[in-house]
């Protein structure tokens, strides 16, 4: 069935094919020049110290547990409301996640106060979500990670250029993590960045993206190196230039895009603050952020009652979604589950609507006249 309204577009044009184009022709695919010239200029935006280009944000979250020396037995924070790879990233490294929940309805990020109780002699470091690219309390986060001489993780996937006090998320911790999977904010089917300000952290990300060899085929092939070592276990991290192309091409768009989700939201809003029956999450939110994804969540509902809505959003030609089904009630994180009420909660009544740049204000009408007929309707 193809909707009338996607939960997503992608944001592609000639310019996308045209890169790929020019990639194939310069004859060098895999990583290389493009590879180097998206992680110059994410780092800029970023203002950070060093970008390093990945295949996907999974293997950076992965990577960063490795640069961060977390491993058999530490304890890792970390919420559940979010995508299975952030707790995933800390199994893979053997490491304990600890769920934490979220603030509230209102603000479906971790609680900063609910961190403190949960640290033990074990833990490690905390990983924090920006969910929909709106920024957790990073103040108080950092307040106790320097307090207990924790180090903090960003996964930053659904905030490129989103801030805190105008600093990028993905900045602000030790080291952030991003996704340029095809319905991020940045497309590229798959592929992802790692960036950190520590200079110490950056040659050991770029061995162990590649192998933990000491030199990359494209430096070989520039006579740079005639040879390598492999000089730590790694493995196969790498962006290839035909993705990094695309990257490049989606930077130019970013900017226009972030704006446009911007009034897609305002207006969203406006037109959903009519509706009693619904909390939209971060409706106080000042800050610039990107608006992956434009959650809402039920008042006084059940999950039965959400999927309900769901079908018959579904019927009528818009595709929702829901973010999250909360990860530690997943089958293979039940010796790791603990009770969270407000991210159960939140888990069971969240529906995400479409959010793109160009979603028209016709159809943002008609998505919220039908969600207002629905809720009047289902018991
Ligand atoms: C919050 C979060 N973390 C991690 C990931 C994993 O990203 P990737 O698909 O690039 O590995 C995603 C992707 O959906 C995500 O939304």
């Amino acid at each position: 069935m193809e909707y009338k309204i996607p939960l997503f577009k992608l944001n592609f044009d000639e310019s996308e094919e045209f890169a790929v184009i020019e990639t194939i022709r310069s004859k060098w695919i895999s990583t290389g020049p493009k590879c180097e010239e998206l992680e110059e200029q994410f780092a800029r935006m970023l203002n950070v110290k060093h970008a390093v280009s990945l295949s996907n944000c999974t293997d950076s979250l992965h990577l960063a547990f490795r640069i961060l020396n977390v491993s058999d037995g530490d304890e890792v924070i970390c919420p559940s409301l979010t995508f299975a790879a952030t707790v995933n990233a800390i199994r893979y490294v053997n490491a304990v996640p600890v769920f934490c929940d979220i603030k509230s309805f209102e603000n479906i990020n971790i609680n900063p106060d609910k961190i403190e109780q949960l640290i033990t002699s074990k833990t490690k470091a905390i990983i924090v979500v920006h969910f929909a690219g709106f920024p957790c309390d990073m103040d108080k986060i950092k307040e106790i990670a320097n307090k207990y001489k924790l180090k903090i993780i960003e996964d930053a996937c659904h905030g490129p250029m989103s801030e805190h006090k105008g600093k990028k998320l993905g900045s602000i911790g030790d080291i952030g993590c991003f996704s340029f999977f095809s319905n991020k904010n940045i497309s590229t089917g798959e592929g992802g960045m790692i960036v950190t300000n520590n200079s110490k952290f950056e040659p050991r990300i770029r061995l162990l993206r590649s192998h933990g060899m000491t030199s990359l085929s494209y430096q070989r092939a520039q006579g740079h190196a005639t040879s390598y070592d492999i000089i730590e276990l790694g493995y196969n991290f790498r962006m290839d230039d035909i993705r990094a192309s695309i990257a490049l091409s989606q930077l130019k768009k970013l900017q226009n895009d972030l704006e446009s989700r911007q009034k897609v939201r305002a207006y969203y809003l406006k037109q959903l603050s009519k509706l009693e029956n619904i909390i939209i999450p971060f409706s106080d939110n000042k800050e610039f952020v990107s608006n992956y994804i434009f959650p809402i969540v039920l008042k006084n509902s059940t999950s039965f009652k959400r999927d309900t809505i769901r079908n018959k959003l579904h019927e009528a030609g818009i595709q929702t979604s829901v973010h999250y089904p909360a990860v530690h009630r997943f089958s293979i994180y039940k010796t790791f589950k603990i009770g969270l009420p407000v991210t159960e909660y939140v888990s069971d009544n969240e529906i995400t609507l479409p959010m793109y740049g160009s979603l028209s204000t016709d159809e943002i009408d008609y998505i919220c006249s039908v969600l207002n007929s629905i809720l009047e309707n289902v018991q």
